[in-house]
């Protein structure tokens, strides 16, 4: 067909659709983060994710609807990627949103409008399709001028559209473009639906309007919504006159410079091999990098497995074509420079994105090669048609880190399949680790208590920032072993909401609040305090009664608040610090303030040395003597970034936020966005100690540290066993090392005499050996079986041996090493050998009869074995060897 219709690039596309919808008096919202706010939802996978409440009626929107390009993984379909034009793990989706605010027929006349007014595609290249029984939406598009052979019904599968198994859904009309007969299986009747690849699909209305409950029943939803999702590189495709989802500008621009980097061919219509290849690496180099970029760090399980899985499909796919050395980080740079203007935080996490990419993958070529032999050994005993049992896969995976669809991948090569149900059963075994990452509803169901309560109640009003203790709150919630309970009596544990409190609750890593809260009829001592739903919880035992209603008092522990306060000061001035000393690559990823030592753990690549854990710990204290002010203001998120306040990586911030800042407002040592609660003054910190520094696995180290109280009781610590080692060694402090320095003298010099009093000449064992050296032919023979010394040490033996006895000498000696081995010794000088000893030879003989084997030179040969009982047999033998 020809080209009778305009050209449009993928960026001109994306604002095109958002500008068309503004226009419609939609409020654009921008793509939310990959990894949702959704606990049961693993990855952000349709546009309407971030819109659940919305559909819900949970919350209503001012704006007659929402649009969005909305950042996509789904990986159900990894195996196809590559293999066809359709599927990716990361694309992106155009959507328009509304809950109840416009009918069908609007949602329709608007997609009509735009692709054949803005995107001018021609009338006769479009097809639509309504799900079987949908007559309305079949009126609708005939209504605005589609012709009746443009419309197909389709079933269930195409038309009816689900988050998941329950929760919204609906029917859904799908806009088709036809690429040309050329392109399709040209059987009669191809239509819509058709499994080839004339008809691309690439814009899904979705008329949301049931809920599905657990038993499968559809009550209606408050109102009809709409959920759109256009797929933008399948329209890429269509406006730039191409027929694949990797043919587009975006993915062409990925696809070139994997042929630079690997010399392969890139062919558009061959869907193997190494065009294969390289589609894979294009769509999972995207993936790799957006989701570092939101937070994922590559690991075992969850979103970490997603991420590891494809990193490594990745790198995998590269050696297929050829590349020997690191390559992902190209396709970082390469993916930041389409994308990078549209997705800002690429360009902002590029430092570190880089080094987790370029760590994981120099870790997975090191393996790739041991595993690759592994599992060619397996497949090559296997016979012809026989399955890759589930335990080889699963040792792949453990041992190996191969994704198991990279074994499935590389088996099927060989024309094996895969036991999976084994390789399930070993992972189910492994303990429930993959569980998590195995849902995929994109609703879940929350039905424990408190989704009831976080729905039913306000959220907690935090009076804690300025507040020490809250008289007259009252008691929203008292919950009993999961259960809630309108009154709790003395003696139990309860889990308390109260309307507003001043008690911190576990968030950012800083620990909850203990303290009391205290009513006429009863008391509880609050162990903890926890976030749930935006509801405070305060857990403790109660005194007492306590009931719904209640007024109560409420009062936090100063003087511990007063120490994780500290702390928390501490772990920002620890990230600038760190971040000066070791680069912008540092980002925290996770931390923990306690009252009595902080832990921070960050992005880092290796282990630090002792002059950069001083050179932290000296910036960190230089601030705390400077007595810098902690300065904390409210603002709104945009002048927070603008005034280059740090945000933690992969961390969601609301429209307003607080920033605390450490020093000058001008040139602030620290500014970070955090809700945590803070020392006033760097000074209330005293001091900073770090006290260790560790691996909690690939690319994140960490550091604990302590200040104040906590630092002077750790200097008092050490400084007792100081005092303690001194005591020991009657030494002043100051002479501890010195004096170690000459026991340690003094005890190599013992070891020497030691060893020279077993192996010389004045060891008696030795001596009596020589006076009992036997006559063989033409030399001495001296046989002895000694103890305590290591086998290294026979040959010290044999020197004595051989200055000590004058002519033609050889000997074969053995010893019981102090972990209770045998080692054997055979040794000659030349005319010994010369005359028929044979040291090798001997050794080989004689090993056998302590479990060993030996060998080695006519002048020297050694053995070690397992049965030191055997040292006897084996002299004797050596004897009857040499005919003695
Ligand atoms: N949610 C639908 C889809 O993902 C339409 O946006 O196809």
């Amino acid at each position: 067909m020809s080209a009778d219709y305009p050209t449009m690039t993928t960026a001109e596309i994306r604002s095109a659709y958002l500008n068309f919808f503004k226009e419609k008096g939609c409020k654009l919202y921008p793509s939310s983060s990959l990894v949702p706010d959704d606990p049961s939802l693993l990855l952000a996978n349709a546009g309407m994710n971030q819109f659940k409440e919305y559909y819900q009626g949970k919350k209503t929107m001012k704006e007659i609807g929402a649009c969005s390009c909305q950042k996509c993984v789904r990986t159900n379909d990894i195996d196809i990627i590559g293999a066809d034009g359709r599927h990716a793990s990361f694309f992106e989706m155009l959507g328009n949103f509304a809950f109840g605010g416009v009918t069908k027929e609007q949602a329709c006349a608007w997609a009509y409008e735009l692709i054949t007014e803005v995107f001018k595609l021609p009338k006769e290249r479009l097809h639509f399709t309504v799900f079987t029984d949908d007559d309305e939406t079949h009126d609708v598009w005939r209504d605005l001028g589609v012709a009746e052979d443009h419309i197909t019904r389709l079933g269930e599968d195409d038309n009816f559209w689900a988050a998941g198994p329950t929760g919204p859904c609906g029917p859904c009309s799908e806009i088709y473009f036809d690429l040309g007969e050329e392109v399709g299986c040209g059987r009669e009747g191809c239509a819509p639906g058709c499994d080839c690849d004339r008809f691309l699909e690439f814009w899904n209305l979705v008329f949301t309007q049931f809920d599905r409950q657990e038993d499968g029943s559809m009550p209606e939803l408050p109102h009809r919504n709409l959920d759109t999702g256009m797929g933008l590189e399948r329209m890429a495709a269509i406006m730039q006159h191409k027929s694949s989802f990797f043919d587009g500008d975006v993915m062409q621009s990925l696809i070139k410079l994997g042929e630079e980097i690997s010399g392969a061919t890139y062919v558009d219509d061959d869907y193997s091999g190494a065009s294969r290849s390289l589609r894979i690496i294009a769509d999972h180099a995207r993936s790799v990098n957006f989701l570092i970029s939101d937070g994922v760090l590559p690991g075992n399980e969850g979103r970490g497995y997603v991420l590891r899985r494809l990193l490594r499909r990745a790198v995998f796919h590269g050696r297929l074509l050829g590349i020997e050395d690191a390559f992902l980080g190209r396709f970082i740079d390469a993916v930041n420079d389409v994308m990078g203007e549209a997705y800002p935080n690429l360009i902002e996490n590029a430092a570190l994105v880089k080094g987790i990419v370029s760590a994981e993958e120099e870790r997975f070529s090191n393996t790739l090669n041991n595993g690759r032999v592994y599992l060619d050994e397996q497949l090559a005993a296997l016979a012809a048609g026989e399955q890759l049992p589930g335990k080889a896969a699963f040792m792949l995976h453990d041992t190996f880190g191969f994704p198991i669809d990279l074994t499935v991948e590389i088996a099927e090569g060989a024309g094996h399949a895969v036991d999976i149900e084994g390789f399930d059963a070993e992972m189910a075994e492994q303990k429930a680790r993959a569980r998590a990452a195995a849902k995929g509803d994109a609703w879940g169901s929350f039905n424990d208590v408190w989704t009831e309560l976080s729905d039913e109640l306000p959220a907690t009003e935090f009076m804690g920032y300025d507040h020490e203790s809250v008289e007259g709150a009252r008691v929203l919630a008292i919950v009993v072993d999961g259960a809630r309970v309108k009154t709790a009596e003395g003696g139990v544990d309860v889990q308390v909401v109260l309307d507003r409190t001043p008690f911190y609750a576990e968030m950012g890593g800083q620990k909850g609040d203990r303290g009391l809260i205290d009513s006429d009829s009863g008391q509880v001592l609050v162990r903890d305090t926890v976030s749930k739903g935006g509801l405070y919880v305060h857990e403790g035992t109660l005194s007492g009664t306590l009931s719904e209603g209640d007024t109560v008092f409420a009062g936090y522990d100063l003087e511990r608040r007063a120490l994780v306060r500290r702390n928390h000061t501490a772990t920002h001035l620890l990230d600038a610090a760190l971040k000066e000393v070791l680069g912008d690559h540092v980002n925290q990823a996770g931390s923990l303030v306690a009252h009595d030592y902080l832990r921070f753990d960050f992005t880092h690549f290796e282990a630090l040395s002792s002059d950069q854990i001083k050179a932290v710990e000296r910036l960190v204290n230089r601030e705390i003597l400077a007595a810098k002010p902690v300065v904390t203001r409210v603002m709104g998120i945009e002048e927070a970034k603008a005034s280059g306040a740090v945000a933690l990586f992969g961390e969601k911030y609301g429209d307003v936020v607080r920033v605390v800042s450490v020093g000058e407002e001008d040139r602030p040592f620290s500014r970070e966005l955090c809700g945590g609660t803070h020392a006033a003054n760097t000074a209330e910190l005293g001091l900073f100690k770090i006290i260790s520094e560790s691996s909690t696995g690939s690319n994140i180290r960490r550091i604990e540290a302590a200040t104040s109280a906590g630092a002077i009781e750790w200097l008092e610590n050490r400084a007792a066993l100081a005092e303690q080692a001194a005591g020991a060694l009657k030494c002043r402090i100051d002479e501890v090392p010195a004096r170690i320095a000459s026991l340690q003298a003094d005890v190599r010099e013992v070891n020497q005499k030691l060893k020279a009093a077993l192996t010389g000449a004045s060891s008696d064992a030795i001596s009596s050996a020589i006076e009992g050296a036997l006559d063989a032919d033409g030399y001495k023979l001296v046989l002895a079986q000694l103890s305590g010394l290591e086998g290294s040490e026979l040959r010290n033996v044999w020197d004595t041996i051989r200055q000590k006895v004058s002519g033609p000498v050889a000997c074969v000696v053995a010893t019981v090493t102090e972990k209770g081995t045998p080692a054997l010794l055979a040794a000659a000088t030349d005319d010994a050998v010369s005359a028929g000893f044979k040291a090798g030879d001997v050794i080989k003989e004689i090993s056998a009869h302590v479990g060993g084997r030996g060998g080695g030179k006519p002048t020297m040969a050694q053995a070690g074995g397992k049965d030191a009982s055997g040292i006897p047999a084996a002299l004797d033998a050596a004897r009857a060897l040499l005919g003695l």
